[in-house]
């Protein structure tokens, strides 16, 4: 299954931020410098494991676990990937 919507501006792709205007359009962007995670590895997260919160995705991928500059950047992944269903969760933590 491809998560990636990709366009043909992505084909020459660097995985520089600055030259992809969307989340989602290129599999190869680093949303967090600091542990070199891309946005295919976020995006895959997200999805696969039904993530919702920046604290899930740091768990997950490690993304956001160093100078915490990419948690806006991974809170807009959420905000397009998350799953939108707020069914309760089966066992509650106390
Ligand atoms: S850029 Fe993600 S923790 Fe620094």
């Amino acid at each position: 299954m491809d998560l990636l919507a990709t366009t043909p501006e992505t084909t020459t792709c660097t995985g520089s931020c600055a030259t992809c205007p969307t989340v989602g359009s290129c599999p190869t962007r680093l949303v967090c410098r600091c542990l070199q995670v891309t946005e295919e590895t976020v995006i895959t997260a997200i999805v696969s494991l039904g993530l919702r919160t920046v604290k899930q995705v740091r768990e997950a991928t490690a993304a956001g676990t160093g100078c915490n500059c990419c948690h806006r950047e991974i809170a807009a992944y959420l905000s397009v990937y998350a799953s939108s269903s707020s069914s309760p969760a089966i066992c509650s933590a106390k």
